[in-house]
């Protein structure tokens, strides 16, 4: 047909070969292909059926993403899935790997479905923000009812094989040899179409379908795809399937074009770029077997579900009996979390918690591939304790510490073996975040990355990978956002406005509002560490100081930012925060003033970029696009808005040369100004596709 589709026939089927690497997407040559293939077999009188496979290890994994940047060129997946329809002949989907939005839109076109058990099939176009264009908000309610599927398509879920069989999503399951199962099923429909344009939705009250699109909803917060999706999938149930077919595709198409959809776009790849870094290709990275986590605390146990999630060993060693148990406690206890919420049965808890070696004895790591310490962010604490684990762990262990802020080389030093030293930065809580920070030391060995690197593939993260500089990269970034909200306050800005002007910009939380979860506490020490060498003509609100000064520790002690009456999960602005924050203008002589929400959004997220900007400037972020997926990932910066660099890329050359300028006004001595406009420009697509004919 063309080099991305081939046909061979083998006694009265033709296999349509899908041959598009690295995961079939439908890009505009292997529509061309298959819309060739199958007129080709329609009309072949040696062909009674027609299976459509993957030539390697994936039957589709999506529409080419790569092409939704432009016009999309004809033939566009619609007509592929309509001469499938249309062909008299039978055709069958075998599936392997992955048949994901246009991928299992292919498949729900086709007569009959089967499947390997290692497949996933669904339609995540939502994640991508867009609706599933070819049919699949059409078809797939007819084969699992109009609430199934608002829950699948609204939530972009991927289905694994053997649930896949169980609710209909798929005919078959192939456990051995895929091509002669899907012919052998493609035989025994005896010439027969069972197209689902032609099926009935199943019956369903309107009470059960509203209960789905209710939940739905509720969970994504006013995204434009989510809503779309559910609006299109309950016309299967109200409008002719032609006429619904024809708003699906608008509705895609306006989707594809909306910033929200070109920003989860631009993440996506992104995510895929961040785990490349250019000098260690051919790196090997070594074998992890077995891990140890020093440090039972909330963040080391949080690390030791991560590595027992994906089926390692862990050793989970601790300096006391006590300070062991109760980590070997919360570890139970997130575990028994999992079982009443329904994610793991308690056979799986009985087998992850079988998998965790406890210790007070640090001797019980020498056998360990990979140790992790999480101990306490102090220098003194974990110098001494990298000295003890190199007197104990193997040649050729990888050795990683989980600092946030502290200086890696200085710790890799204390070490003979400073080429095996590597940051692994968790978010807490470790087991849920999806951002690693990879912390690269001056000494690390890129076989040490590599390791990491793959870890954290293991363990499904995404990696970002950072060079040695206080605060990282995320951390860095967070630090700079935080002190232009805290200026904002000494200016006349009060916590809950920022907190509030934040959220409906997108951000999960407000800096305030997050603070006070994680404890103020923690900045308090970062400050009284860093104040020696602090320029003392640089502007400092200390602010919350003197909140921590006054015992507002966060939510933990009921105040910080805001007060927490009777132990309160959401806080409430609070008159002692306030005197404090007037106080601090007071003494600083600045006339409080009233700043608005686009002011706070624009200098708290120019304050980040200008960061970003400094630190690509001095190497320690490889590429624009990490920092932003580290503030999607790691910082509850919204995805639909693709992170600070992407953000401000869209802002008008002056507007953003303008707010930058209000931002060194307001800091004053000392800021440096970094060339955000040079590191603006969003991630290009891996391919540029034709432009519409
Ligand atoms: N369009 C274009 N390129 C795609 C793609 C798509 N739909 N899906 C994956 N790719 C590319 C990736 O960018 C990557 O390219 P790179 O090697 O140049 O970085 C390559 O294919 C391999 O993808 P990767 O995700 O690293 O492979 P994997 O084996 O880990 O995972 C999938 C395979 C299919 C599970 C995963 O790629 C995926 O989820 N794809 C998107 C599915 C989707 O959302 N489809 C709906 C589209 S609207």
């Amino acid at each position: 047909m063309n080099d991305r589709v081939r046909i061979e026939t083998q006694s009265a089927i033709a296999f349509v070969i899908i041959d598009n690497p690295p995961v079939n997407a439908g890009s505009w040559e292997t529509r061309s292909g298959l819309l060739a293939a199958i007129e080709q077999c329609e009309h072949d009188p040696n062909v009674a059926a027609i299976v459509v496979i993957g030539a390697a290890r994936m039957f589709m994994a999506g529409a080419d993403i790569n092409e939704f940047d432009v016009p999309i060129r004809d033939p566009q997946m619609p007509a592929v899935i309509a001469a499938i329809e249309d062909c008299a002949k039978p055709v069958v989907a075998a599936i392997s790997g992955a048949a994901l939005g246009a991928g299992y839109e292919l498949a729900l076109a086709c007569d009959a479905r089967i499947a390997t058990e290692d497949a996933v099939v669904g339609l995540p176009e939502v994640l991508l923000g867009v609706i599933p264009g070819a049919g699949g908000t059409q078809r797939l309610p007819r084969l699992i009812g109009v609430s199934r599927a608002i829950d699948l398509i609204g939530h972009g879920r991927r289905v694994v094989a053997r649930e896949a069989l169980r609710d209909g999503m798929i005919d078959a399951l192939a456990t051995e040899d895929l091509r002669k199962k899907a012919a052998q099923l493609a035989t025994s429909l005896k010439g027969e179409k069972h197209r689902l344009r032609d099926a009935l939705v199943p019956p369903e009250t309107e009470a059960v379908i509203e209960d789905a699109a209710a939940k739905t909803l509720a969970q994504a917060k006013g995204d434009r795809a989510v809503v779309a999706a559910i609006a299109s999938v309950r016309k299967a149930a109200t409008l002719p399937f032609a006429q619904a077919l024809v708003e699906e595709r608008a509705a895609f198409h306006e989707l594809r074009q909306t910033r929200e959809a070109a920003a989860k776009r631009y993440l996506f790849f992104a995510e895929r770029e961040a785990a490349r870094v250019a000098d260690i290709r051919g790196a090997k990275a070594r074998t992890v077997g077995r891990v140890g986590v020093v440090g039972a605390g909330t963040m080391g146990v949080g690390i030791a579900l991560c590595f027992l999630d994906a089926g390692l060993t862990v050793s989970l060693v601790e300096r006391d009996a006590a300070s062991l148990e109760a980590g070997l406690e919360r570890l139970s206890a997130a575990y028994r979390r999992m079982v009443d919420s329904g994610r793991i049965s308690d056979e799986v808890m009985a087998s992850r918690l079988a998998h965790v070696a406890p210790s007070i004895d640090m001797h019980t790591l020498a056998d360990a591939d990979l140790i992790i310490e999480a101990v306490f962010e102090d220098m003194d604490i974990k110098r001494s304790l990298l000295r003890e684990l190199d007197g104990i762990a193997r040649p050729g262990a990888v050795i990683a510490s989980n600092t946030s802020y502290l200086d890696l080389d200085a710790l890799a030093r204390e070490t003979s073996r400073p080429s095996d030293i590597v940051g692994l930065h968790f978010f807490a809580p470790a087991q849920i975040m999806g951002l690693l920070e990879i912390v690269r030391g001056a000494y690390t060995a890129p076989d040490v990355l590599a390791t990491a690197l793959s870890v954290a593939k293991e363990i499904g993260k995404t990696p970002i990978v950072a060079r040695v500089g206080e605060g990282f990269i995320g951390n860095r970034l967070y630090s700079a956002y935080r002190q232009q909200c805290e200026f904002m306050l000494e200016e006349g800005a009060f916590p809950e406005q920022i907190d509030a002007a934040l959220v409906a910009f997108g951000f999960a939380m407000g800096p305030f509002a997050v603070a006070d979860l994680s404890g103020l506490d923690i900045a308090w020490r970062t400050r009284q560490r860093l104040a020696a060498t602090r320029d003392p003509k640089a502007r400092y609100s200390d602010v919350l100081d003197r909140l921590c000064e006054a015992g507002r520790l966060g939510q933990k002690s009921g105040k910080g930012w805001y007060a927490y009456p009777d132990g309160a999960r959401r806080g409430v602005p609070d008159d002692e925060t306030r005197a404090v924050i007037e106080d601090a203008s007071r003494r600083k002589g600045v006339t409080r003033r009233t700043i608005n929400d686009a002011e706070i959004i624009h200098r708290a997220i120019c304050a980040i970029a200008n960061e970003a900007a400094l630190l690509l400037a001095e190497g320690i972020s490889q590429r624009p696009s990490d920092v932003d997926l580290a503030m999607v990932r790691g910082y509850g910066f919204p995805t639909r808005e693709g992170g600070p660099l992407f953000w401000a890329a869209r802002l008008e050359p002056q507007e953003l040369r303008r707010w930058l300028a209000v931002i060194a006004a307001c800091v004053g001595h000392g800021f440096r100004l970094g060339d955000v406009a040079a590191t603006v420009e969003p991630l290009a697509p891996a391919a540029t596709p034709p432009q519409s004919t």
